[in-house]
């Protein structure tokens, strides 16, 4: 088999984590074509004046599949996110970030399994924004429409579903939001119906926060509206050992893209130092939806093993190995069993 996947590195950490990655994926024997596109962001606005030349886009849409490395946003002003505009333009609707324990990592619990399902093209990243200069008052309107509501609602139940889950909450603000969270809410009671062998309850989203970082393990998976998905993922992170190991995709009809949780992290940068598992294990999320579970598998096994042994791990996981030293370790493994 031959896979044509966009490539899209990123800027920060994104080209060290997503070379580290290429690596690994490589070192299963099977092949891959490569379409590159290496200026996004800051880099794409001096050389094309877009964030997101339409021909990346025209590339996904065409080889239906992308790996790609995080993208730096402007705070305040500047372009409009390129994460956030190519998944609404791409319509990739479902964020899926799963958050399992590692062990040989040190986190104050042991047996989290939780996956976050995250609306992803609406909310309050619809991009109404709107900023009266004279009065000085900003008003962001967070349109969330049924449509959009009963898919991501719709594509957790059926994950869960296929995957043996035991149990779905559904996070919101209904007290507050009377209209929007109101809705979410009652769309997914009504879902629940068709799945009677899945346990449904539901929080408000302030609390679920406490009940996440308290008692992680009562929890299994998340559904909720994109501002909330967001930060709840990385509250998710947190619990496994922080974003450089938790993976993500982003899912819509028939075209996905992989990408981890965390951002361009500036602070380390440039030094050979990120953690590449959270892209690698996004690697894997991205192996199995190409239909090779069975190599998947053995990735995810070999980096478990990886962290059990301890010996290669980069800095924020408590070792002292870089990037490359942890991929290259790593893709030995992989290619000891495969090859
Ligand atoms: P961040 O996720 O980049 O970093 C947060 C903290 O986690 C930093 O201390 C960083 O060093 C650490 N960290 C993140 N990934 C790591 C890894 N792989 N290995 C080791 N440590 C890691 O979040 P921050 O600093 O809030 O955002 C930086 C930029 O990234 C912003 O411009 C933001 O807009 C952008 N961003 C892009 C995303 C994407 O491309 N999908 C997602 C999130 C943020
Ligand atoms: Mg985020």
């Amino acid at each position: 088999m031959n896979y044509t996947i966009t490539l899209v590195p990123g800027d920060g950490i994104g080209p060290e984590v997503v070379r580290a990655t290429v690596r690994v994926l490589e070192s299963t024997g099977l092949h891959f074509n490569w379409h590159e596109f290496d200026k996004t962001g800051t880099d794409a606005v001096e050389q094309y004046g877009n964030p997101l030349p339409d021909t990346i886009l025209e590339s996904i849409r065409q080889n239906k599949v992308a790996l790609k490395g995080p993208v730096t946003t402007p705070l305040g002003g500047g372009f409009k996110s390129v994460n956030v505009t190519l998944r609404q333009r791409l319509d990739l609707y479902a964020n899926v970030r799963p958050c399992k324990s590692i062990k040989g990592i040190k986190t104050p619990f042991e047996n989290v399994d939780l996956i976050i399902f995250r609306e992803n093209t609406e909310g309050l990243y619809s991009g109404i924004e709107n900023y009266d200069e004279r009065l000085e008052i900003s008003d962001t309107i967070a349109r969330i429409t049924r449509a959009g509501s009963k898919r991501i609602l719709a594509f957790a139940f059926e994950y869960a579903s296929r995957e043996h889950r035991r149990l779905i909450t559904i996070v919101h603000k209904a007290n507050i939001l009377k209209k929007a969270g109101a809705m979410f809410l009652e769309i997914g009671r009504e879902l629940a119906v068709d799945y009677p062998h899945i346990e449904v309850n539901d929080r408000i989203i302030d609390n679920m926060s406490m009940q996440l970082v308290m008692y992680p393990e009562r929890y299994d998976c998340v559904v909720t509206t994109n501002l909330f998905g967001d930060i709840l993922s990385d509250l998710c992170a947190g619990l496994v050992g922080g974003l450089g190991v938790v993976a993500g995709a982003n899912i819509g009809d028939g075209i996905a893209v992989f990408e981890a949780v965390h951002g361009s992290a500036p602070d380390i940068a440039g030094q050979n130092k990120a953690n590449p598992t959270a892209l690698i294990r996004s690697g894997i999320m991205m192996l199995q939806y190409l239909g090779q579970p069975e190599i998947a598998a053995v990735v995810e096994r070999e980096l478990q093993a990886a962290y059990l042994e301890g010996s290669t791990l980069t800095a924020d996981v408590g070792g002292s190995s870089s990037t490359d030293e942890f991929s290259e370790y790593l893709a030995d493994r992989v290619a000891a069993r495969l090859l």
